[in-house]
């Protein structure tokens, strides 16, 4: 299993950083999204970062034009019967990863392996939509891919060994650090830190503090690079929202229900960041 050509599947904020990430460690990339303008878009982020990088004299002109090279655009699905890996950074929802899935098991070789970027989703019930659950697997990357070292690798129930191997390597190649998890709900990364974004908003839903002094607590108390509700807005609310649900539905337990000032906000379209207001306001 020999991997050089992957596709990624969502050119959004996670996937045009796994596209770049894939395609500055010489992987060749093809981008793909439902329409053009989306791909655009994750082009331009993706040129954009690697511009930052030419003015801080990191990468060279020919290096950014190198990895830039690197990249093919698709809107056809059906450019994955050349790939040796799919890493999947598609909407979080069930029906539409499982129906990609079981598009991709009819398109791709046999040998291809089918990651995906899903941030709390069971990857064994995803795997079970192809007809090779063994080389399925979760390739969690964190935001901003481009900056952030981890990638959780989920093992589904019925994942190869061979498999979680050749991820394993692979991830190192892009100079990210792989930690194996297991397949339960948020995985660990979600599991920790969403209830504490949602407590963070039950504090501030309760009248504890004013959202500043939330997060400077948490800035300057317990060094976190940012404050846990500027980190929601920039994570989205509607994804805090879906892991919360995710974590709430898949474990049962009271202590992971969401809290009403985050539905509240998400139904306002108050998303964060992406959408220009959450707990802050954006431009
Ligand atoms: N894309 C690429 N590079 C970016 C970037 C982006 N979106 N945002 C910042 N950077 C780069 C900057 O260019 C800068 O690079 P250099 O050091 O090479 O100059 C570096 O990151 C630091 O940026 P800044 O100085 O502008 O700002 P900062 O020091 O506050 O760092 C941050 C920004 C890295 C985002 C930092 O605030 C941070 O680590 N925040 C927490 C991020 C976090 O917790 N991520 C996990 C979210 S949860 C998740 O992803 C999982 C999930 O399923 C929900």
């Amino acid at each position: 299993m020999n991997i050089n050509k992957v596709m990624v599947i969502g050119a959004g904020q996670m996937g045009s950083g796994i596209a770049q990430v894939c395609a500055m460690a010489g992987y060749h990339v093809t981008l793909h999204d439902l329409k053009q303008e989306f791909v655009d878009r994750g082009i331009s982020t993706i040129t954009r970062n690697l511009s930052r990088q030419v003015e801080k004299g990191r990468i060279s002109e020919e290096e950014m034009a190198t990895t830039l090279g690197r990249i093919t655009q698709s809107i056809d699905l059906q450019h994955a019967s050349e790939v040796d890996l799919v890493i999947e950074a598609a909407i979080e929802n069930m029906e539409i990863k499982t129906k990609l899935f079981s598009q991709l098991d009819e398109i791709t070789p046999q040998n291809t392996i089918l990651a995906t970027n899903t941030s709390s989703l069971p990857i064994t019930e995803i795997a079970a939509a192809t007809k090779r659950p063994e080389k399925v697997i979760g390739m969690h990357f964190m935001n901003p891919v481009p900056v952030m070292k981890l990638v959780e690798i989920i093992r589904g129930l019925a994942t190869a060994e061979e498999v979680y191997k050749v991820i394993e390597d692979m991830t190192k190649t892009l100079k990210k650090v792989p930690v194996e998890v297991n397949d339960f709900p948020g995985f660990v990364s979600n599991r920790i830190l969403m209830p504490m974004i949602n407590e963070a908003i039950y504090t501030l839903y309760e009248g504890v503090a004013t959202k500043e002094a939330i997060d400077e607590v948490m800035k300057l108390g317990m060094n976190h690079p940012m404050g846990t509700l500027t980190l929601a807005d920039f994570i989205g609310l509607d994804t805090c929202l879906y892991i919360m649900e995710t974590l709430h539905e898949g474990f049962g337990d009271d202590k992971y229900r969401p809290c009403p000032l985050l539905r509240k906000y998400v139904k306002a379209g108050w998303l964060g960041k992406k959408s220009g207001r959450g707990f802050y306001t954006y431009e």
